[in-house]
């Protein structure tokens, strides 16, 4: 048996991927105190990502929850690479490439094979399957789902999903070493969707339904969610800020995965995509921006 790192012996952390998600992860295990090695594909994926960090580090700096001088200390703990080899010093790594099975796959592989044999390994993903993914690898004990949520800095829930082979000591040291970034972990199953996208997704999809039905304007439905249910976010303004042509692809998981037809992606939804309106990224979805 290979004997796997502990919270306490986890000290430098690699992040793959420094977009959206990977600079916020980033952030988090920096702003704890780890090092970070951030590797990205080009080094100007590394400089907008930098620029992200800093310019969120700022203004946590306005809201005086850190100071200018924690702020320095967190981008210096930050190591920008274009190379996989720089992985190797990682005690754990996190992954958080676009949400595409092959590259995922040939990225975990190659992370796979320059980390240290008891080094854990977390995906991002938000909807592939960890068991899948980590079957890609010779790691599977010490192979982890990490979701993390956008914006990382800001919201509380990580969401730990453990594969079919996850260890216990894998699962407890991931969770522990949420903890540590001052965050809310939560342990599930892997399963399509895992717990957050099989909840929320049917509750978009049937939003739409109603809409595409004629039951209410979106201004009604989320409106009903807000006021009646105490969401902050009605579920359609929420989905043209995941984008719908997210929403579809995950529907197209969870339909997939689980072979119910209550999970076939909403027309409108789909319409929507065709038309190219995406939600806020592409100025119109439900609503205009
Ligand atoms: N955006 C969200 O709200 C959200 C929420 C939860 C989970 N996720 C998941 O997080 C993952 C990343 O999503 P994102 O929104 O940050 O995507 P993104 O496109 O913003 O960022 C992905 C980054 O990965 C880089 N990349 C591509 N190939 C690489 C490689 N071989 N090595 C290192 N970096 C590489 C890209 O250049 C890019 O900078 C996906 O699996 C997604 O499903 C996203």
């Amino acid at each position: 048996m290979i004997c796997g790192m502990t919270t306490e012996s986890i000290q430098t952390v690699a992040v793959l991927g420094a977009g959206t998600m990977g600079n916020g992860v980033a952030h988090v295990f920096a702003r704890a105190g780890y090092e970070v090695i951030l590797r990205d594909v080009e080094q100007r994926f590394l400089d907008r990502g930098l620029e992200t960090i800093a310019k969120n580090l700022d203004r946590e700096v306005k809201k005086e929850k850190i100071t200018a001088a924690q702020k320095a200390e967190t981008l210096g703990r930050l190591k920008p690479t274009t190379e996989m080899a720089s992985v190797a010093a990682a005690d754990f790594c996190v992954e958080a490439v676009p949400e595409l099975v092959e590259l995922k796959t040939r990225v975990l592989k190659e992370a796979d094979a320059t980390l240290r044999a008891g080094v854990i390994l977390a995906s991002n993903t938000s909807s592939i399957s960890i068991t899948r993914l980590a079957a890609e690898t010779r790691r599977a004990d010490r192979f982890i789902g990490m979701h993390f949520f956008n914006p990382v800095p800001v919201m509380a829930l990580v969401e730990v999903i453990r594969g079919r082979a996850t260890s216990d000591e894998t699962f407890a040291t991931t969770m522990a070493l949420c903890e540590k970034l001052g965050k809310k972990p939560v342990g599930v199953n892997d399963a399509p969707g895992f717990v957050s996208n099989r909840v929320l997704m049917p509750m978009i999809n049937e939003a739409a339904y109603a809409v595409m039905e004629g039951v209410a304007t979106p201004e009604a439905v989320d409106a009903v969610m807000k006021l009646g249910m105490n969401h902050p976010m009605g579920p359609l303004e929420l989905a043209d800020l995941i984008g719908l042509d997210v929403c579809v692809d995950i529907m197209e998981v969870l339909h997939r995965g689980l072979g119910n037809e209550k999970y076939a992606a909403c027309p409108l939804l789909k319409q929507h995509v065709a038309a190219g309106r995406l939600g806020r990224k592409s100025g119109q979805g439900f609503y205009k921006y």
